[in-house]
């Protein structure tokens, strides 16, 4: 039985190709198209805004998964929502009052999603786990694809599987940063149950196997 979702980052799809790419996405057994906003200030990079989300839009039917690597994400909920996003993923460390920013987010009709860098313990979580539907685990240091895989992850996904267990929670745990089919059945054992993939997808020559392969990984 196949359960793990995978989501193909289109940060490191073929910006001069979008379309193509999206369609790519959109005709794999893919699950979400991932998509990583980057303000140039929480993180050191800047990837894309509103003009090329709405490109994205245009050629998407599967669910749009926004991950907010930006500062004062609450001033852009409303936007995300228009632009038909259907979970938005802020960070911990980016966030003052959290818990009005997931509040903030759902009441758009959003799934709401917290994502922690490798150096955010989980234990921070004990009194929001309730309240969000996602959890993404950073097994980089946000700001760009293509970087090897933090090994404490694995430690991560299982404090994270006992915190959800102990609080009766339902957030759904996702992983972020080298995931390859080397690690995806390890990260499913863990307890992962969503995959983004950057460059092991859109780098590799054939992009639509890839993204089957890993699904065959993750459940195997
Ligand atoms: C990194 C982004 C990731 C990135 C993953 O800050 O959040 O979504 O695209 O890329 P890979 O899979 O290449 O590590
Ligand atoms: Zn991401």
């Amino acid at each position: 039985m196949t359960k793990t979702k995978i989501a193909p980052s289109l940060l490191a799809a073929d910006f001069g190709n979008l379309q193509r790419d999206v369609e790519m996405v959109e005709s794999s057994a893919a699950d979400w198209h991932h998509i990583d906003v980057m303000d140039g200030v929480f993180v050191p990079n800047i990837s894309y805004g509103m003009p090329v989300i709405k490109a994205i839009q245009k050629y998407a039917t599967k669910p749009l998964d926004v991950h907010l690597m930006i500062i004062d994400p609450d001033r852009y909920i409303d936007s995300f929502a228009e632009l038909g996003a259907a979970s938005l993923t802020v960070h911990y460390e980016a966030c003052t009052h959290l818990h009005r920013t997931v509040q903030a987010i759902k009441a758009k009709g959003m799934k709401a999603g917290v994502a922690l860098n490798p150096h955010t313990n989980i234990s921070l979580l004990e009194d929001i786990i309730n309240d969000i539907d996602i959890v993404l685990i950073m097994s980089v240091n946000p700001g760009f694809g293509g970087q090897s895989f933090i090994e404490n992850t694995y430690q991560k996904i299982k404090s994270l599987r006992e915190l959800i267990k102990r609080k009766k929670a339902s957030a759904l745990i996702e992983i972020d940063g080298g995931v390859t089919t080397k690690n995806a059945k390890q990260l499913t054992d863990a307890g992962a149950d969503i995959l983004v993939a950057g460059s092991f997808v859109f780098k590799s020559d054939n992009p639509t196997q890839t993204i089957s392969d890993l699904k065959k990984a993750a459940d195997y």
